[in-house]
């Protein structure tokens, strides 16, 4: 897995391909061409979910990839899922029917989606080591999960990738997770990278009523100016070195070196190759640019923010780079456990087959 994930560093995410109220007016051809896009330009790493969709983005992965098969066998391809459960005896279940959507035999990354906010997560890991080592998993994930909590887990149960928020407008976990993981050689996955399309230049003001992005924490009246003012400095960098905001924010993301997938989303074909461009470019406009982080350990604390903007706006020791960390208020992507549209028929019965080698 590591081995694939240092190769393919991108990871489409596929939040928006499951027709769900957050991401409206995704058209489906618009999805598949997408991640058709994304496969033959030779991302190896898909992240889904249930909660996306209720299982249809797991759903028209598993058909794409299906009809891709000659193309690109299905071992190549590192595929992750989260399922979202507080239940362990739902949890093989549960894994089994993201196995059939996604027509696949094993999963080799499955997460849980939310931990709880209260009780023990523990069992719920210690019932996914079971499936792990019935040979249906390939390696455990941890989603959203605070670095305290993942200590404990961690002790009895191998955690193989940590999947966490991390962009410009959001970096929480620099601090403690990541060197943590790093510590322990686990896995980093920053997810929204673009923080949600703002990074990319998505308009805040323009964003139509029923976008519920609209109600992102980075609007709060005390995030507020903190978003525009890291907006307004990617905006400035990308004029004054002729890329685009999204390409700027993907370097800075890849400069800090502590994310080792980068799992971001994109709707349409074009919006993939701008990503995969923007971060193909990377090793010569990293090496050249003094927009990048100097150097991630000298980053102070999230919350401190200092009176001073000291040459580069997008550094660690810039005021832009000490951003208070903005927190989802509403965790957009949590499943919603009221809904029952998926279907419990027809799991799999296959035996595992094709499982890669561990780390
Ligand atoms: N574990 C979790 O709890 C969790 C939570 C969130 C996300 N995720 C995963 O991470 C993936 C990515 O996160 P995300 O979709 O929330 O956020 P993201 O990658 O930060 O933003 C995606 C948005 O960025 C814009 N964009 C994409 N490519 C662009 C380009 N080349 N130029 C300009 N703008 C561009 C588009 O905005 P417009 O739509 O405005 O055009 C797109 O919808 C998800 O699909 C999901 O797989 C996981």
């Amino acid at each position: 897995m590591r081995e694939l994930i240092h190769s393919s560093p991108a990871a489409l995410g596929s939040w928006a391909f499951g027709d769900c109220a957050y991401w409206p007016d995704q058209q489906h051809e618009s999805s598949v061409q997408t991640l058709k896009t994304a496969l033959r330009a030779g991302v190896r790493h898909l992240d889904t979910a249930w909660a996306y969709g209720n299982g249809r983005a797991e759903q028209l992965i598993g058909q794409q990839l299906h009809r891709l098969r000659g193309e690109i066998p299905r071992e190549n391809i590192l595929l992750a899922t989260k399922i979202h459960t507080f239940d362990p005896h739902a949890l093989e279940r549960r894994v089994l029917e993201s196995m059939r959507r996604l027509q696949s035999p094993y999963l080799d990354i499955v997460y849980l989606h939310w931990p709880h906010t209260t009780g023990d997560i523990l069992p719920l890991y210690q019932e996914l080591f079971r499936l792990k080592e019935s040979g249906i998993i390939g390696h455990i994930g941890a989603s959203n999960v605070p670095v305290e909590s993942l200590k404990k887990i961690s002790s009895e149960v191998p955690i193989s990738i940590c999947q966490f928020s991390f962009s410009l407008l959001w970096r929480a976990e620099e601090q403690q997770l990541v060197p943590w993981c790093r510590s322990r050689g686990i896995i980093t996955a920053g997810y929204s990278p673009l923080g949600q399309g703002l990074l990319g230049g998505t308009d805040p003001e323009t964003l139509r009523q029923k976008d519920p992005r609209r109600d992102l924490v980075f609007f709060d009246p005390e995030q507020r100016h903190r978003t525009a003012e890291v907006l307004a400095a990617v905006r400035l960098v990308a004029r004054q070195s002729g890329r685009s905001m999204a390409e700027v924010a993907l370097q800075w993301i890849a400069g800090t070196g502590m994310i080792d997938s980068i799992i971001f989303g994109a709707r349409t074909p074009v919006q993939c190759t701008g990503v995969l461009d923007g971060l193909a470019h990377r090793t010569s406009a990293c090496s050249s640019s003094s927009i990048l982080p100097r150097s991630p350990t000298r980053s102070p604390p999230p919350g401190i923010t200092s009176s001073t903007i000291s040459g580069d706006p997008l550094s660690p020791g810039s005021s832009y780079g000490t951003i208070t960390p903005c927190a989802y208020r509403q965790q957009p992507d949590r499943p919603n456990l009221k809904s029952s549209d998926h279907d419990f028929s027809a799991m799999p019965t296959r035996s595992p087959e094709g499982m890669r080698s561990s780390l």
